[in-house]
């Protein structure tokens, strides 16, 4: 084994599967844009406060998965910044910095790149990980709340993925969450016994959380403990109601999860995960997001509703992967490789390809000395379509073009040779055989 591997938790996205991050990525920016999210780009670390205030103290993301980052030298030097393990708290961060609440609301962010846990490594967890996210701030909801899932929704359709199902579920405000929190207190409190030695503790500090428990003995309490659909107040129960209603009108038939209250703490009211069916484990959520209302004051803003997702495209890939175990689309393959009977005259394959790549084709020369017979071997083993010989006919200002898959072969002016091969190219890619 190489002495040197990317670290655990991570790892290197070779060609086949950083194209189809890259086609999700493509997606994810113009579908963004097309529901009116514009791009931006907030640090990959910010100081930890930022996550302890935004994403919440009590937290596995914060107490558990903060990747910490110390530099300079002297204790005074010495700032305390985190690798962001999300965006939504750095994004609010800069809404705050920049004064974005002069601009027209909602202002409507999105942004797409790696964020990091110090989690534990498993099958679609990994401690570096991609997120497509979004975040509308500035409206109350709740029309903006089904905007924001039907986005997501036509996300995963556009990425080849028809079956996943919403979840969502309101948890409720300011108002009517801490009267819940007291009742799931005293409830799981009559059950302490029975309680993991991680949620007893819980209990004290965060005791929705539990509710949110990866440890399988927590299973069948959680299935009786209280739920909060049935403590909202008046207004989180009408925002709800109005979730419903907006989503019935864009055809997305959600399902209600009453146990649903996401990982992170700065959620209130509407609160939604994605899934393919029978894969509803807490390990497998191909996205979620939520309400949180109170994330921009906490972070030094004006009070200031907002709402939001993040996307795992590293989960999104694998199943795309397990769906249809098609080989990945390889854009960098050439169409044509340039290949010459001299095996010397480098010079004329490499300004026929530079002509070839400036008329737009994806064009390699073979640049080696071999001779012709494994140039066109190379150019076969590559994928090409074409291969365009160099041979005796230049001297005449013409070359030899060959269908590589059809085998036939015929001879081209140098002039006319960009404007054939780009009417060839597209006629095969038009063909439906490629
Ligand atoms: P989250 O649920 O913590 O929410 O993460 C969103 C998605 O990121 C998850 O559903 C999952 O697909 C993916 N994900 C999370 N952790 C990992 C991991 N270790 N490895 C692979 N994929 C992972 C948030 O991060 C919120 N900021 C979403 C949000 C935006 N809420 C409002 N606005």
């Amino acid at each position: 084994m190489p002495k040197f591997q990317a670290p655990r938790g991570t790892r290197d996205l070779l060609p086949s599967e950083r194209a189809v991050f890259m086609r999700l990525e493509g997606l994810a920016r113009d579908l963004a844009m097309r529901y009116g999210f514009a791009p931006l780009e907030t640090p990959m670390f910010e100081g930890s406060a930022v996550f302890e205030r935004g994403v919440g103290e009590v937290t596995d993301v914060v107490e558990k998965e903060l990747f910490r980052v110390q530099a300079g030298r002297g204790e005074s030097e010495r700032e305390r910044w985190a690798l962001r393990p999300e965006p939504t708290a750095g994004i609010c961060r800069a809404y705050v910095q920049h004064g974005m609440r002069t601009w027209p609301q909602p202002v409507k962010l999105t942004m797409t790149g790696p964020m990091f846990r110090y989690d534990r490594p498993q099958a679609g967890r990994y401690r570096q990980f991609w997120q497509f996210d979004v975040e509308a701030i500035g409206d109350p909801g709740p029309a903006i709340d089904a905007e924001v899932i039907e986005l997501a929704m036509a996300f995963y359709a556009a990425a080849g993925l028809d079956d996943v199902q919403v979840l969502v579920n309101s948890i409720g405000d300011a108002t009517c969450r801490p009267v819940y929190v007291e009742e799931l207190r005293a409830w799981f409190g009559r059950h302490r016994d029975a309680l993991p030695e991680l949620e007893r503790a819980r209990l004290e500090s965060n005791p929705l959380r539990l509710l949110d428990s990866k440890d399988e003995r927590m299973a069948p309490l959680i299935a009786e403990a209280p739920t909060i659909t049935d403590h909202l107040c008046a207004d989180c129960q009408a925002h709800f109601d109005g979730l419903l209603t907006h989503l019935a009108g864009v055809s997305i038939e959600p399902r209600v999860e009453p146990t649903l209250v996401r990982g992170l703490d700065y959620y209130t009211r509407t609160a939604f995960e994605f899934y393919r069916p029978g894969a509803e484990g807490q390990q497998q959520a191909l996205g979620g997001g939520g309400r949180y209302d109170g994330l921009v004051e906490l972070l030094g803003g004006q009070p200031t509703p907002g709402i939001g997702f993040g996307l795992g495209l590293d989960r999104v890939v694998m199943a795309l992967a397990e769906q249809e175990g098609r080989p990945a689309p390889e854009p960098w393959r050439p169409a044509v490789v340039v290949v010459g009977a001299d095996p010397d005259d480098t010079v004329v394959r490499l300004q026929l390809a530079t002509e070839l790549r400036g008329a737009g084709l994806a064009c390699r020369a073979d640049l080696t000395g071999r001779r012709l017979g494994k140039q066109l071997d190379g150019a076969a083993k590559a994928g090409a379509h074409f291969a365009v010989i160099c041979g005796d006919e230049l001297d005449s200002g013409h070359v030899q073009v060959k269908d590589l898959q059809a085998g036939t072969q015929r001879q081209v002016d140098v002039t006319e040779l960009a404007r054939d091969l780009v009417r060839a190219n597209t006629q095969h890619r038009h063909g439906g055989d490629g």
